[in-house]
């Protein structure tokens, strides 16, 4: 009834031997919650004091991620983005935070988001100014870092607005130079290649020897189209930026929006999927104060937690990709060992793990309809599975498929928009349990 596609193995990727940033911090993707995408630069507090960029929101925050298990799951980092200092250094030339918004000022946040055992991220721009007008660092790059210092601050995104261009990798080398300078961890988090791209490909080795992420694309809004356009950008220059991600060092595919307005559940589940396949860091932007029990439940998922953590610290490749017109493009990822599909508008990516493993996400983008079928073979070549492996499905619910080998395969349903997750473990061993034994009774859809 369906025509399978299949790949051979073709293991043994060369990795590029970058040295990350060697400030000992990210050897996982972060995961945390940075305020932008949801609350952006509200800061008018006399209207609207729930949800404007104020000490409380972030005191908030960091409460709740305490209490209902953010912080156990493993998200650490509270992050204050744009919008939070006034609009003038002090007369000293030091950043200050805007005194009517955070009247115990920036030292006493970090002492409250410390005392919960989380950490506190700020933002700053290597340029004149920030996106949204705010003092930038230029010209006090080392001030600043001692003042985020002082403050004991423990992670710092910087922004590139209001910059030349030809001036954005010395700013950032200089600001991540003089943050070690100052003796104190503190994870750096960077914009440099998205601002660099419009001129030329960005040098990303010298970006992994500087940053510890760092986003080459646009930002994040709250919308599929937009997660579409993350996975499709970062889809078609995955040779290029894949390579440099590993312990120490991250690309970046901006904020998980998980919880907001925008996406269907379905939606939300390719996000996190997807995310965790691309090791990017879990940085959400929504309120935690205020989330359906689905959202927080696949945000707090352990097992999709377990693939972004993974330390053997590969980022996974788009491995296939079939068009409307039911043409495959494989990916040329060196890791692709897999499989496919049973009709067109399939994506599948696939992330190495350590201990021979391996995630495999097949993304339904066929947006109109139900369901849709999706079979997965191994090839004599997929070594994973050679000569057996065990399958089990993460989403869209957790379920053991059993054991596949090389002459087996099953189909699985995947929603409008949604995506399968599945983690593929090697198993030794000669009497499986068949796969087709145990397909029969998981796949009506067929
Ligand atoms: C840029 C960044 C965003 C956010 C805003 C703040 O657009 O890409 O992530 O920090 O600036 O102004």
């Amino acid at each position: 009834m369906y025509s399978v596609v299949f790949l051979l193995a073709v293991l043994g990727a060369s990795r590029r031997a970058a040295d990350a940033l060697d400030n000992g911090l990210a050897l996982t993707p972060p995961m945390g919650w940075l305020h932008w995408e949801r609350f952006m630069c509200n800061t008018d507090c006399d209207r609207d004091p729930n949800n404007c960029i104020s000490e409380r929101l972030y005191m908030q925050m960091a409460d709740v991620m305490v209490k209902e298990g953010w912080k156990e799951a493993g998200y650490e980092y509270v992050c204050i983005d744009d919008c939070w200092s006034a609009h003038q250094r002090d007369d000293q030339g030091r950043l200050q935070a805007d005194p009517k918004r955070f009247p115990g000022g920036i030292k006493k946040l970090a002492d409250y988001v410390h005392s919960k055992g989380l950490k506190l991220g700020i933002y700053a721009d290597v340029g004149r100014n920030t996106c949204a007008g705010y003092p930038g660092s230029q010209g006090y790059y080392e001030t600043d870092a001692q003042t985020f210092a002082k403050w004991e601050v423990d992670l710092l995104k910087l922004d590139g607005c209001f910059m030349d261009w030809t001036l954005l990798g010395d700013g950032y080398m200089y600001m991540s130079r003089v943050l070690n300078r100052t003796g104190r961890s503190i994870l750096f988090s960077c914009e440099w290649p998205l601002y660099e791209w419009p001129y030329h490909q960005p040098n990303y080795t010298v970006i992994r020897e500087t940053c510890n992420h760092w986003r080459s694309f646009t930002d994040v809004y709250d919308s599929w189209s937009s997660v579409k356009s993350i996975l499709d950008w970062t889809a078609s220059h995955q040779d290029i930026i894949v390579p440099w991600a590993g312990p120490g060092g991250w690309n970046d595919p901006d904020m998980l929006i998980i919880g907001n307005f925008g996406l269907s559940h379905d939606q939300q589940e390719s996000q996190m999927a997807l995310w965790a396949i691309m090791a990017a860091p879990l940085l959400m932007s929504n309120d935690l104060r205020d989330i359906c029990p689905r959202s927080r439940a696949l945000l707090q998922n352990r097992h999709i937690i377990d693939i972004s953590q993974d330390p053997l610290g590969r980022q996974g490749y788009r491995t296939a990709k079939v068009s409307a017109r039911g043409d495959t493009e494989h990916g040329r990822s060196p890791e692709r060992q897999l499989v496919t599909f049973l009709a067109d508008k399939f994506e599948v990516w696939e992330r190495p793990l350590s201990g021979g493993r391996l995630a495999i996400a097949v993304l339904n983008k066929q947006e109109i309809g139900g369901p849709r079928g999706f079979a997965v073979r191994s090839a004599p070549g997929w070594k994973t599975c050679s000569p057996q492996c065990n399958v089990t499905q993460l989403l869209p619910r957790y379920e053991e498929l059993g054991i596949h080998t090389p002459q087996s395969d099953t189909v699985i349903s995947v929603n409008p928009s949604g995506t399968a997750l599945l983690t593929v473990t090697p198993v030794s061993g000669d009497s499986p349990r068949g796969w087709q034994d145990s397909s029969s009774k998981r796949h009506d859809i067929l």
